[in-house]
């Protein structure tokens, strides 16, 4: 029986390929299988995102004061796909299959913003989005919108939630940012993001009106209800913040829709 010469090239190399393809179809079959757990999981953490937006999840931790978990708590909120321009419902999207963010970057499914219109340099503006709204007893109680633009280093994903006034900031959060830590990284502090309950969005004019300063006016003045601190040392990420909050809640964003429920409220 002719012996395996384990020193010739040609034997290497169908040893080397061999593994290669052995490992190949090992890598490819867990990520296959991971997949779907993979899916899951990205959905919970929007989930949660969006729980801890709207105050009714801390920001650690998978479950609420009184126990219940996140499924739990998100099945109070009913998501609806909406005309960003006209402001309606759009009853024939499944939001479940929806992703705002994949449709920004489809040309068909979004719009280019110009230089003035793009306060929160986002570039593209998808036509149809996601909101969030819980009710209580029939009336609305919470509404949340994902928002998104960019800070110094690269664009910051979240999520902002508004109270039954749809006027009062209920909170702001971020999924993923990537700011320098200790600087813009701190929009991710808990004590700076407790700083935006109770903040006021909308002007008498009707347009938003959210300014983050580094000096408060006096708790008096008008324009004391709309502001927040910024953030020190992160004048750049400060302004993403202000500019992100004043577009989507802007007629370019969210305006359409919240002032539609505002006038059917
Ligand atoms: C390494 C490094 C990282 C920085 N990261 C940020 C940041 O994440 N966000 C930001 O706005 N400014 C950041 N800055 C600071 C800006 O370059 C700029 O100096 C600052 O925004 C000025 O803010 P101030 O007017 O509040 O001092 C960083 C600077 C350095 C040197």
């Amino acid at each position: 029986m002719a012996s395996f010469d384990k020193d010739s090239l040609s034997n290497t190399f169908v040893v080397a390929i061999a593994i290669c393809l052995v490992c190949s179809v090992i890598v490819s079959g867990v990520a296959v299988a991971l997949k779907p757990q993979q899916q899951l999981n990205k959905a919970l953490d929007q989930k949660q995102n969006i729980l801890r937006a709207a105050g009714m999840l801390g920001d650690s931790g998978s479950e609420d004061a009184q126990g219940r978990t996140v499924d739990e708590l998100f099945a109070q909120f009913d998501v609806h796909v909406v005309d960003l321009n006209s402001g309606e419902y759009i009853a024939d999207i499944d939001p479940a299959n929806f992703d705002p963010i994949r449709a920004a970057k489809d040309p068909d499914l979004s719009a280019a913003l110009s230089g003035s219109d793009d306060i929160a340099t986002i570039r593209r503006r998808e036509n149809v989005s996601l909101v969030y709204i819980r009710r209580s007893a029939g009336v609305i109680d919470k509404l949340v919108i994902p928002v998104r633009g960019y800070g110094l280093w690269g664009t910051l994903y979240g999520y902002l939630a508004l109270d039954a006034d749809l006027q009062t900031i209920s909170g702001l959060g971020f999924y993923s940012q990537k700011e320098t830590p200790g600087l813009g990284g701190e929009v991710d502090n808990p004590s700076w993001k407790a700083k935006w309950p109770g903040v006021k969005l909308y002007g008498d004019d009707g347009s938003p009106q959210v300014r983050l300063v580094k000096r408060r006016a006096p708790a008096s003045s008008p324009a004391a209800q709309y502001e927040v601190d910024a953030l020190s040392g992160a004048t750049f990420t400060t302004r993403g913040v202000e500019n992100l909050v004043n577009f989507w809640t802007g007629e370019l964003g969210f305006g359409p829709f919240i002032k539609r429920l505002k006038a059917s409220a």
